[in-house]
């Protein structure tokens, strides 16, 4: 069943999160392993163009209808968007610390966005969200593997941004009434899962050869992007299922009444 998402709530939640942001420590000596510092630097400059970087807004041709789709919206979406071009800006940092000139442009990149004009707004909130949760995955297994302080603040401070916006995304798709029931549940399950099995893997494929140089295998790369995979949707049945009980408990409650009137 669709509801109308609580605004409010959210952009209450998003200014919150302005406040209390340490700035990583950027003149904090560098450590990294000589052999894993070329192949971060080049996937830290991927990851600036991509998280945040560019048009930093949603760009579906029809967008406007979703921005105005309910009051609030709009300020919503751009408080996350505002959130993302602070990501670029972290990851910006880590490329000035390692002497590295920032990257204008990659084919992934354009491509990216070239889906996201085309396909629609819908498809593109979907690709955002799985991006957002396999970049988690990315985000959380080099704060574990990588032990320079800067590199480790600014992945702490992209994830706890992140776990806002994933939950964001869950209950922006709870209220428009997704995942269903029955088959459409399992279909919306089924195309998820492999949508974002795509996603990890092309991050796998450009960043794979960074996170292998600390330590991380295909395998445990894969095993945390699905658990992201896994917990969101998750969540999603959890309160799909509320709210089924809730409303067999509003309607047995409005026939008794009903009964006694
Ligand atoms: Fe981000
Ligand atoms: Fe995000």
């Amino acid at each position: 069943m669709k509801t109308q998402l609580n605004t409010a709530k959210w952009i209450a939640f998003f200014r919150h999160n302005q406040h209390n942001r340490v700035e990583p420590r950027w003149d904090a000596p560098i450590k990294v392993l000589p052999e894993a510092r070329l192949l971060l630097e080049q996937s830290l400059k991927e990851f600036q163009l991509g998280d945040g970087g560019g048009p930093a807004s949603l760009i579906a041709w029809n967008v406007m209808k979703y921005r105005k789709s309910q009051p609030g919206l709009d300020e919503v979406i751009d408080l996350w968007f505002e959130e993302e071009k602070e990501h670029s800006r972290l990851l910006g940092g880590l490329l000035l610390r390692f002497g590295v000139i920032p990257i204008e442009d990659h084919w992934s990149f354009s491509l990216f966005c070239f889906l996201r004009k085309v396909l629609g707004v819908k498809f593109e909130l979907q690709i955002l969200t799985l991006t957002e949760l396999s970049s988690t995955a990315y985000y959380w297994l080099l704060l574990r593997h990588c032990e320079d302080p800067a590199v480790r603040d600014v992945c702490s401070l992209i994830l706890r941004d992140e776990a806002g916006h994933v939950a964001f995304q869950n209950d922006r798709l709870h209220c428009s009434g997704t995942p269903g029931k029955g088959l459409k549940r399992l279909l919306w399950r089924a195309q998820f899962l492999l949508s974002g099995s795509v996603a990890a893997m092309v991050l796998w494929i450009s960043h794979g050869k960074c996170l292998r140089t600390m330590g991380v295998t295909t395998a445990r790369f894969y095993h945390e992007a699905w658990r992201q995979f896994g917990r969101f949707m998750f969540k999603l049945d959890v309160r799909a299922k509320q709210e089924e009980r809730s409303q067999v408990t509003g309607s047995a409650l409005e026939r008794t009444m009903a009964a006694s009137a």
